[in-house]
């Protein structure tokens, strides 16, 4: 059984469809990426998945179960932590309070998750007492993980978390994803930087205005001539 089964969604704003028929399986496990140009619906399938915004026609089940009925903080309590694009952290807020409402998320005891959220990005320790608006971008990108590591789903969604980073730091993001995957979480990610998503990625999906053209494992993905030219560069 797939942990996440998104099966023909058709999904949009108001009148507007964005997705056409979208089908996508996520195993226990996996890593698996979503690559797409600006404006593909990369988040909003994220959104759809988190339950963010309704389905006009298909399903979404999270272990075998319809997220047809779903709110988002229920989808978050059945164990998925989206990380959203531009962050979804909240500014007004230090950084420990951050971490604490994450754990809020979680049926199981938050703490023992927040002292781990520090040791994995030291710099969020030393900064506990800090607004997260003043952050910088890197620091608000390394919050807003430490907020899905607290929460602690069984999937994350990720939506372009290499999103305005410098070269070092993407490196050591994906890092960071290999290592939660490897602890036993289940990934689903969005990217622009398709060859760092490849590479730290078992399968992917390649999204062309709200359609799936290309699906594969990320090698396979890697190498195709097509892919190549419009994602690779
Ligand atoms: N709240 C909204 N209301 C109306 N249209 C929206 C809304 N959010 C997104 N869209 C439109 O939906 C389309 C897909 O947007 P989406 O954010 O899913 O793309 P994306 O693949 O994530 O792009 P990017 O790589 O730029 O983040 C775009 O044309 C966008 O303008
Ligand atoms: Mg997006």
């Amino acid at each position: 059984m797939n942990l996440l089964h998104v099966d023909n969604i058709v999904a949009g704003y108001g009148p507007l469809t964005i997705l056409h028929g979208v089908s996508l399986a996520v195993d226990e496990g996996e890593i698996v990426c979503v690559l797409g140009a600006n404006g593909a619906g990369k988040s909003t399938l994220l959104r759809a998945v988190s339950r963010l915004i309704p389905l006009a026609a298909g399903t979404i089940s999270f272990r075998g179960k319809s997220l047809a009925r779903v709110r988002p903080h229920q989808a978050a309590a059945m164990g998925i932590s989206h990380v959203p694009e531009g962050r979804g952290i909240f500014g007004n807020l230090t950084v420990a309070e951050n971490l604490t409402l994450a754990t809020f998320a979680s049926h199981t005891s938050g703490a023992p998750r927040v002292s781990k959220v520090y040791e994995t990005f030291p710099v969020l320790g030393q900064r506990r007492g800090q607004l997260a608006s003043t952050l910088s971008g890197g620091e608000q990108q390394m919050l807003a993980i430490g907020r899905a590591i607290v929460s602690d789903g069984d999937l994350f969604v990720l939506d372009e978390p290499s999103m305005g980073l410098s070269p070092l730091f993407v490196k050591s993001v994906f890092s960071i994803i290999s290592e939660i995957n490897k602890q036993g979480k289940t990934v689903l990610v969005v990217e622009q930087n398709a060859t760092m998503a490849l590479s730290h990625s078992h399968r992917a999906y390649v999204l062309e205005n709200g359609k799936i053209v290309a699906e594969g494992t990320s090698r396979e993905i890697a190498r195709d001539e097509r892919i190549k030219k419009a994602y690779l560069g």
